[in-house]
Parts: structure tokens; C-alpha cells; sequence
């Protein structure tokens, strides 16, 4: 479903990413470790090709299709999406409203289908009402970022730190969502979405038992492995140490 090759880029003229490999099979979930400021919000946001990403080398395949050049809303329309990790304020935009373009509803008024996906993520009819992420607490932004995913139903979607700021009791709901938006409760040959989830905590992997996991050093991919070898390896060693004991492995 996705396939990056020799990527680079650059953010402001800084070299973030460089000789990034990485191949996402349909069906799979994989999990990208790494320390903060290593590149991974960059990686995704490059993916997603956020103008101010410029891919300076390589390229990037989606669904058999070269995307390297495309603009962001081409990627979405062909079956993107991204929950982000620290997303903009919109004053003036309802997150009710959000939730009806994602369902690609023309109607302006915050209906009972509406109200319906909302209570999926404890979000009240009220909550709707307010202007996104305009004074929303770390946990209110994550679980409006992945309403908004719910309603737009992606094929690809893109997790940065869901679960960081998410309080103890919403915490399963978030995993149990997550699960069912990426196909884990399908057999694995039924599985029909794909997935890439940054995350620092055990949580996300307990909950959807990811395929494969990266840790990314430096803007690179710089091992890969089984999720609970590579997450062992972290916790016993540190990221560093993990690329002596895991096979590079981020191509297809
Ligand atoms: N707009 C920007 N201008 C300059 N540097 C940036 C910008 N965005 C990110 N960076 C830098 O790129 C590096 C990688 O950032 P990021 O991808 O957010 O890391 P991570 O998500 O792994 O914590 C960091 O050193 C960060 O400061
Ligand atoms: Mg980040």
C-alpha cells in the first residue's frame, strides 16, 4: 500500500530525513519508534506531503501509484489520512463541522449521525459545538483528531502519538477505535486497511498487536523488527543499541 524509496527531506533548508526505506504491505500496522526529534512527525507529514516537507530525494508509492509530487488533498481524495500529533487551532470551525466534511456531507448543521460518532469517542453533543481544538486539553485533541478519522474512514492512516495526554478512562476506548479503523478485528487476510502508528508507550501494541516496528535514528530508519522483540530490545538497551541487535529491514 505504501512503498518509500531513498527518501529525504528537508524542513526551513534543515536535512531531516535521509535514505528513509519503508514499505507498508495492505493488512499490515506498523509501529515507528524513536527518540524526539529523530524525524518521525516529519516522516508522516511528508507522506501526507505537507508543503512545508519537501522531498529533496527518492520517492513515494501509494496504492502502486507514484505520490511524490502530488498535493496534500490529491493524497487524501486516493484514501489518506493522519491523526496529528500537535494540530492546528481553527477559529471558527466547528469540530461537528469537521466530522460532516470528513463524512463529505454537504449539510452545515451538526445532526444525529453526527452527535452518533461523537459519543464513540465520549465527545458530547456540546463538544461539537466549540471551534476545533480552540482550548482543548492534550486528550480532547486526540480523540477530536481521531473522530475526524472515524467519520473520513481512510485506507491509510497515519497515528502520530495518539495515545500521549489520553487519561486512564479513555484510554482503551482509544485503543479499541484505533483497532477496529485499522481492521484488527479482521482475520488477517480480510484486512483491508494499513496503518503507521508513532507512539513512546506499550499501550498501542497490547491493544492492536502491530505486524512489524521501526526505530528511526537520525532521520533514518534505523532497524526493524517483530514489535515485541524490537520494544524489548529498547527497554533493555535504549534506541541506540537496538540497531546492533535488530535486522535492518525497511524495505519490501
Ligand atoms: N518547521 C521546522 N523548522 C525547522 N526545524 C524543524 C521544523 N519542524 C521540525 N523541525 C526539526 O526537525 C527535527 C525532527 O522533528 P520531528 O519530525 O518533529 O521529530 P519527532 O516527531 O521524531 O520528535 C527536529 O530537530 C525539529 O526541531
Ligand atoms: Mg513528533
Amino acid at each position: 500500500m505504501l512503498e518509500i524509496k531513498d527518501l529525504a527531506v528537508e524542513v526551513d533548508g534543515n536535512k531531516i530525513i535521509e535514505r528513509l526505506n519503508l514499505c507498508i504491505e495492505r493488512g499490515e500496522v506498523h509501529i515507528l519508534f524513536g527518540p524526539n526529534g529523530c524525524g518521525k512527525t516529519t516522516l508522516m507529514m511528508a507522506i501526507l506531503g505537507i508543503p512545508a516537507y519537501k522531498v529533496k530525494k527518492g520517492r513515494i508509492a501509494f496504492k502502486g501509484g507514484d505520490i511524490t509530487d502530488l498535493p496534500t488533498n490529491e493524497r487524501v481524495k486516493l484514501g489518506m489520512g493522519m491523526s496529528f500529533q500537535h494540530p492546528p487551532e481553527i477559529r471558527g470551525v466547528k469540530l461537528g463541522d469537521m466530522v460532516n466534511i470528513a463524512l463529505g456531507r454537504k449539510e452545515a448543521e451538526i445532526d444525529e449521525s453526527v452527535i452518533e460518532l461523537g459519543k464513540k469517542l465520549n465527545i458530547s453533543a456540546d463538544f461539537l459545538n466549540r471551534d476545533v481544538n480552540l482550548g482543548f486539553s492534550g486528550g480532547e485533541v486526540k480523540r477530536s483528531e481521531i473522530l475526524q478519522l472515524l467519520a473520513q474512514a481512510p485506507e491509510f492512516l497515519m497515528f502520530d502519538e495518539p495515545d500521549s495526554g489520553i487519561d486512564v478512562g479513555n484510554i482503551e476506548l482509544i485503543g479499541d477505535l484505533i483497532s477496529k479503523l485499522l481492521d484488527r478485528d479482521e482475520r488477517p487476510s480480510k484486512r483491508e486497511r494499513a496503518g503507521l502508528i508513532i507512539t513512546h508507550s506499550g499501550f498501542i501494541l497490547e491493544h492492536i498487536k502491530p505486524d512489524r516496528a521501526h526505530v528511526m535514528l537520525n532521520g533514518r530508519i534505523a532497524c526493524s523488527g517483530r514489535p515485541e522483540e524490537v520494544v524489548k530490545h529498547i527497554m533493555d538497551d535504549g534506541f541506540e543499541r537496538c540497531v546492533e541487535r535488530c535486522v535492518v529491514e525497511g524495505v519490501c
